[in-house]
């Protein structure tokens, strides 16, 4: 069986097709539209043109992703969508031609939690998931939690940003150093040549507990900017500032992601969400992890940041544990995690 998978709830239009023969899941497409450079004039998403690019992006990138596996909707055995979290324009847009194709083509459609879709996503990558439980540390552009996974649609929050997420928290202090959105991935580029020492950071909430708190850590770049000491007109000092926040958001969430599965004797930790692909977090928490005997497993880069096979995946092991899909849903701008199988209020 095929699945087609659908992901619009944010700012990349991406489609992809799964194959399962066996064990294995096997990608025949996987791509993603992008419109960072749609948004990045704008320093951020602006949902209104989201919703209007993925209109105009995702038939033809459907088309393009059938075109290019060579396959026919009479293949196709599931479609996947994400039906939330996330902008609700944005997630409308998916769900909609979803369901036209779904019903036109009279084949099933399952709704996907997009968190769920991400935390699963390592099941992509050669290594695969590793076994039930594990500690999830998911972290993107609106997320920011720790989750224990107990099996498929098991999951409990263990700790929370109070405040931005750590993505939205890259994406701030980038601003205030006149980079371009996203934030995260040129933080990254310019610390590679920075030294994180030059500036001390506070590391949030670090003593305390499994929840998190970034918003604080923006507010001390800005007033470590504004410090005499420094010229932040000279690049070494942007580079030595990026590194230093870099730095500063890696370590408390490494340092409490190892905390999470020490408190619940769990020795299996997961990477996931768009700030999974920052080495340095990669690096940090891996050394971390194995020095407490605990195993990391982290997704291939692309299938960090959002994707359609991670939703597809989301799907098919679903499907092989023969749980149920809901029959009445709708797109949800919000919806827990914990309450995953609460699709209507
Ligand atoms: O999961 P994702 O693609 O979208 C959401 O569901 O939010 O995550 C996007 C977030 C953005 O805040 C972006 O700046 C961050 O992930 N990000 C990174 C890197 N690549 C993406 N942050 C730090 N380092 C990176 N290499
Ligand atoms: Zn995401």
């Amino acid at each position: 069986m095929i699945i087609l998978g659908i992901e619009t709830s944010c700012d990349e239009t991406a489609v992809a097709l799964l194959e399962h023969d066996g064990e294995k899941p096997r990608l025949l497409a996987d791509l993603v539209a992008s419109q960072v450079d749609l948004h990045a004039r704008f320093g951020g998403v602006v949902p209104e043109l989201a919703s209007r690019e993925h209109v105009r992006t995702l038939p033809p990138l459907v088309d393009q992703a059938m075109a290019e596996a060579g396959v026919r909707w009479s293949e196709i055995g599931r479609v996947a969508v994400t039906a939330g979290p996330g902008l609700m324009g944005a997630l409308l847009v998916g769900v909609s031609y979803a369901r036209g194709a779904a019903a036109v083509n009279g084949v099933p459609l399952v709704p996907i939690h997009h968190l769920e879709a991400h935390l699963l996503a390592p099941g992509l990558a050669e290594e695969g998931l590793p076994p039930f439980p594990f500690i999830c540390l998911l972290v993107s552009g609106g997320h920011t939690m720790l989750v224990r996974v107990d099996g498929l649609g098991r999951y409990r929050v263990l700790g929370q940003t109070v405040d931005d997420a750590a993505g939205e928290c890259f994406d701030k202090c980038a601003r205030l150093l006149g980079c371009g959105y996203p934030g995260g991935p040129q933080i990254a580029r310019m610390a590679q040549d920075g030294d994180a020492s030059r500036f001390a950071l506070p590391r949030p909430m670090l003593k305390r507990g499994l929840d998190f708190s970034f918003s604080g850590l923006k507010t001390a770049v800005m007033y470590a900017m504004k410090d005499g000491d420094f010229d932040m007109s000279e690049r070494q000092c942007r580079l030595d500032m990026a590194a230093a926040i870099e730095a500063a958001i890696g370590d408390v969430l490494s340092i409490k992601a190892v905390r999470a599965a020490r408190q619940q004797g769990v020795r299996h930790l997961v990477l996931a969400g768009g700030v999974a692909a920052n080495r340095y977090l990669r690096e940090r928490l891996h050394a971390l992890a194995q020095s407490s005997g605990i195993r990391l497993v982290v997704p291939d880069l692309r299938h960090c940041t959002d994707n359609a096979a991670m939703v597809a995946h989301a799907a098919w092991l679903r499907c092989q544990a023969r749980m149920r899909f809901p029959s009445a849903w709708d797109a949800r701008a919000r919806w827990e995690l914990e309450h995953l199988e609460r699709m209507q209020d």
